[in-house]
């Protein structure tokens, strides 16, 4: 392998400087020369050994002490893995099977917003691991809450009770429409686990001879048939897989369940017309379609979809994985539409960061399900059901999800204000609570590129990513205050040309907006220039 990069194994000719820039300038220079022999430098950006890095031009201690932090950070993220990025990637290319396209960059630690990578540059997260970090990275009581239920138990199986799953259940229900809760592992699991409660609630009901609604419909067999909508994302199992609209995710692997339909994302009509005729056990639906390009519904038709599903006894399915659980500044994001479904999927946060899926239903479905109608060997554990008691916790602290909210606002504020009208490939910039993005006329994937250059995580959704794509804002709910505009500086000060799209066209994105690259907002806060390597 080619030189390691563990620090410990350097001899201690360790130097630091501060340039005018405010950039930390670090170096270790190798004695020890473990196949690499000369010296590397790493910078860390002084600003960034904060989190946030928007306080710098302070005290010296205070200066001393958050040099100290970002030192320790980079010890402590690069002598864990002991690997460089390339020999990460080369491991990587051999050993996976390739199904994930991944951004050339390996990240060894986490905290707050930030993320360190193997050569201890840092990023703004503005992904939340595909929003998972609900808290960000390394948050405390969620750590304490990990770690105390690792230290007395992790794991027991299905076959006996435990105190932190019931609690969680317990409290799903108690801040929900729903009466019970199943676990699964992750949100397609989840949304597994509805379709087949969806279907076996339709074959017991439909045995039923005393339901007037089911005979005065002139059924005569169990409801099986699945309604989606197009641009929506349930996941990649067979089942969930069978109701995602995308094509090409989809194709390789027909023939898939029978019997789904999609329609267009607020086809009330068209949904009506097939419901109506008996055979739809359930309607599969985003309150605000997340993958899709962050599509919040009209309330009308989420409204006509409950009316619809009490008239025929179909299900109504909210897939809250993406929006719900404050992602949105609400608990559930269906809430300001003022219905309810019958079953409702989440799973992405709420256990911020460790595989968790969970279906809510009501009494009337549960009380469809036997025992052994469906199952998890690890669903549930103690270890994640702690973990998501720590994050409901947080999320339901009073203020988070108003802070969710105004950040949000914030955020698309910035964006609106500094791009649209301004920028010739920007369409619109839309979204809900920390759930935000901004529509192209071109491919998002340069800008994309180009941000990850300049330090800053971002990633694309959207119908169609190669004509039109929607670059992807979905920080964690901690977010500090004005990391917004920060976040808008990032793609604003971009300097790396060769980092922009090929296309004359679509440089303009930045160039237009080239900026300064450092501007002070209010007294203190100063934007850093970011490191390069
Ligand atoms: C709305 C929605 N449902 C389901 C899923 C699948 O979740 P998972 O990747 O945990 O299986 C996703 C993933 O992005 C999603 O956004």
């Amino acid at each position: 392998m080619a030189a390691a990069t563990n620090i410990a194994s350097y001899s201690s000719s360790v130097w630091g400087n501060f340039t005018q820039s405010g950039e930390f300038l670090r170096s270790w220079s190798s004695s020890a020369g473990n196949g690499g022999g000369g010296g590397r430098v790493v910078r860390v950006t002084a600003c960034s050994a904060q989190s946030p890095p928007l306080q710098w031009q302070q005290s010296d201690a205070a200066r001393d002490a958050a040099v100290r932090l970002a030192e320790e950070r980079l010890q402590a993220g690069m002598s864990a893995q002991n690997l460089s990025s390339q020999e990460v990637m080369d491991a990587d290319k051999k050993y996976l099977v390739p199904t994930y396209a991944r951004a050339p960059l390996v990240f060894v630690s986490g905290q707050g917003c930030w993320l360190t990578d193997a050569e201890g540059k840092e990023y703004l997260d503005m992904t939340a691991g595909i929003a998972v970090n609900a808290l960000g990275h390394g948050d405390e009581s969620w750590l304490k809450a990990v770690t105390e239920q690792a230290s007395v138990l992790t794991h027991v199986s299905n076959l006996y009770h435990s105190i932190p799953q019931v609690k969680l259940a317990e409290r799903l229900v108690q801040s929900s429409f729903a009466d019970r809760v199943f676990f699964s592992n992750s949100g397609t699991e989840a949304n597994e686990a509805a379709i087949k409660f969806a279907r076996k609630y339709q074959r017991v009901t439909s045995e039923k001879e005393e339901d007037k609604r089911w005979l005065k419909l002139g059924k005569q067999e169990a409801a099986t048939e699945l309604v989606a909508f197009k641009n929506g994302f349930h996941g990649r199992t067979l089942g969930a897989l069978s109701i995602t609209s995308k094509i090409q995710y989809r194709t390789p692997f027909e023939p898939l369940i029978p019997g789904a339909h999609f329609f267009d994302f607020g086809d009330l009509e068209g949904v009506e017309k097939l419901v109506r005729g008996g055979k739809v056990a359930a309607i599969f639906v985003e309150p605000v379609q997340g993958e899709g390009g962050v599509y919040p519904a009209v309330a009308s038709f989420l409204r006509g979809l409950r009316k619809l599903c009490d008239e025929t006894g179909t299900l109504l399915v909210f897939d809250e994985v993406q929006c719900g659980l404050g992602r949105t500044g609400k608990l559930w994001a269906h809430e300001p539409y003022g219905v309810h479904p019958d079953i409702m999927t989440l799973a992405k946060p709420l256990a911020g960061g460790l595989p968790i899926g969970a279906v809510l239903v009501t009494e009337a479905v549960s009380s469809a399900i036997s025992y052994g109608d469906h199952g998890s060997t690890f669903a549930g554990s103690p270890l994640v059901c702690a973990a998501a008691l720590s994050v409901m916790d947080r999320l339901q602290k009073p203020g988070f999800l108003e802070s969710v909210t105004s950040k949000g606002c914030n955020l698309r504020t910035t964006l609106t204000e500094k791009l649209v009208g301004k920028n010739k490939h920007v369409t619109e910039v839309r979204g809900v609570g920390l759930l935000v993005g901004v529509q192209l006329d071109v491919s998002a994937n340069p800008v994309v590129e180009a941000a990850r250059e300049a330090g800053m995580i971002l990633i694309t959704a959207g119908k169609d990513q190669n004509t039109q794509g929607f670059l992807k804002f979905i920080p964690h709910g901690k977010l500090r205050d004005r990391l917004d505009d920060y976040a808008w500086q990032f793609l604003r000060s971009n300097p790396r040309s060769e980092a922009c799209p090929k296309k004359e066209t679509e440089h303009a994105l930045w160039l237009q907006e080239q900026a300064p690259q450092q501007r002070l907002v209010g007294e203190t806060w100063r934007l850093p220039r970011f490191a390069f390597f």
